[in-house]
């Protein structure tokens, strides 16, 4: 097994305050049940952020947790690598708001764009800048306010997402503590599955593109259903094999919280019983390159996983994007 460069040290996770549950979609015109909605994903509120909560405020919110169980502050941190699909602006980067919000002096920032998948993808390159010697101490968020790109007229995306963020510290190993083994993935060819396809530089804001409401995130749904179950076991396989370890050895297996009936399907695929598998897209929603964040938070401060335990972490996302990574806590 190889031995680990880049450890794991703290997390922290932060959700905005207002609860929006399935039945909330009536007040707002939307044509659904909680009844559809659960039983095609598992959902059963997501917290939607309102009163000045930002990507920024969140990502911020959630670092702070993360470098006090860490036990670092700010000034110790070289990188911020916050990876987002809901940056506040264009231009500059949230990272360096959140930088700038935390007082993070010394380090660089900048944002990651890999949508679902992106906290892997952040903990891969910040794992890969300590290997390098580049930096000793990383933060790496995820941060959404999917709430802000959904198009809240149409029932088969409004139902689906909701806003947090989740962060990590990570610094150089022990050698005994880390990531034992990473995999990340993508297919551009298939980016129109999942995607918003005006509101960028080739098709910028205008009124016609604010009136076709090709501003807001378009899904195949059931297409990336498919994508999702097979690229999800993947990835579980990937980062085992790359780790020498089966399912047997994974003390808790935290997927991509996108719906539940995906989960299963991935458990099922690297053998983990499901008690062995966090889940918390009942409560959230689909969080984007949040959820794996925050369910890896929950799940150390609910006692779920310990120092030394053997988690394995994938996602999946638009691109699309996949990966992996198997982290001894
Ligand atoms: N309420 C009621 N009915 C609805 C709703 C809704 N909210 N949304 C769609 N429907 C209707 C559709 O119009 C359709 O009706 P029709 O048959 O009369 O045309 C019917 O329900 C079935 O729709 P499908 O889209 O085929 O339903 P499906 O069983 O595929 O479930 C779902 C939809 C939950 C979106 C599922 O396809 C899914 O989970 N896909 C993967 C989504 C995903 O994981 N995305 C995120 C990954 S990447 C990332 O996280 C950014």
């Amino acid at each position: 097994m190889k031995r680990p460069i880049a450890a794991v040290t703290g997390t922290g996770h932060s959700v905005p305050r207002h609860v929006m549950t399935n039945h909330d979609f009536a007040a707002i015109g939307i044509d659904t049940s909680h009844e559809w909605i659960f039983e095609r994903s598992g959902i059963v509120q997501r917290h939607i952020a309102r009163d000045g909560e930002t990507t920024c405020s969140m990502a911020a919110d959630a670092a702070r947790k993360a470098m006090t169980t860490a036990g670092i502050t700010a000034a110790e941190l070289d990188t911020i690598i916050l990876s987002t699909a809901t940056p506040d602006r264009l231009l500059p980067s949230t990272a360096v708001e959140v930088q700038a919000a935390l007082g993070a002096a010394r380090a660089s920032a900048m944002d990651l764009s890999a949508a679902c998948t992106g906290w892997l993808y952040g903990l891969t390159v910040a794992e890969g800048l300590i290997a390098a010697g580049t930096i000793e101490t990383a933060l790496v968020v995820g941060s959404e306010k999917m709430s802000a790109i959904i198009d809240w007229q149409d029932r088969s995306t409004a139902v689906l997402f909701g806003d947090g963020a989740g962060a990590a510290v990570v610094r150089r190993s022990d050698g005994k503590r880390g990531i034992l083994s990473a995999y990340m993935r993508s297919d551009g060819t298939l980016a129109e599955l999942l995607w918003r396809p005006s509101g960028g530089a080739s098709n910028p804001f205008s009124l016609p593109v604010l009136e076709d409401r090709s501003t807001y995130v378009k899904m195949a749904g059931r297409e990336v259903f498919r994508y999702a179950v097979r690229s999800m076991a993947e990835a579980c396989d990937r980062a085992l094999d790359g780790a020498r370890l089966t399912g047997a050895d994974i003390d808790l297996l935290i997927p991509h919280q996108a719906n539940v009936r995906i989960i299963e399907a991935t458990a099922k695929h690297a053998s983990v019983s499901m008690d062995k598998v966090y889940v918390n897209v009942n409560r959230f929603g689909n969080t984007s390159s949040a959820s794996i964040g925050i369910a890896l938070d929950e799940a150390i401060r609910a006692g779920r996983v310990r120092i030394g335990d053997t988690v394995l972490l994938c996602a999946f996302g638009a691109g699309l994007t996949w990966g992996s990574m198997v982290v001894r806590l």
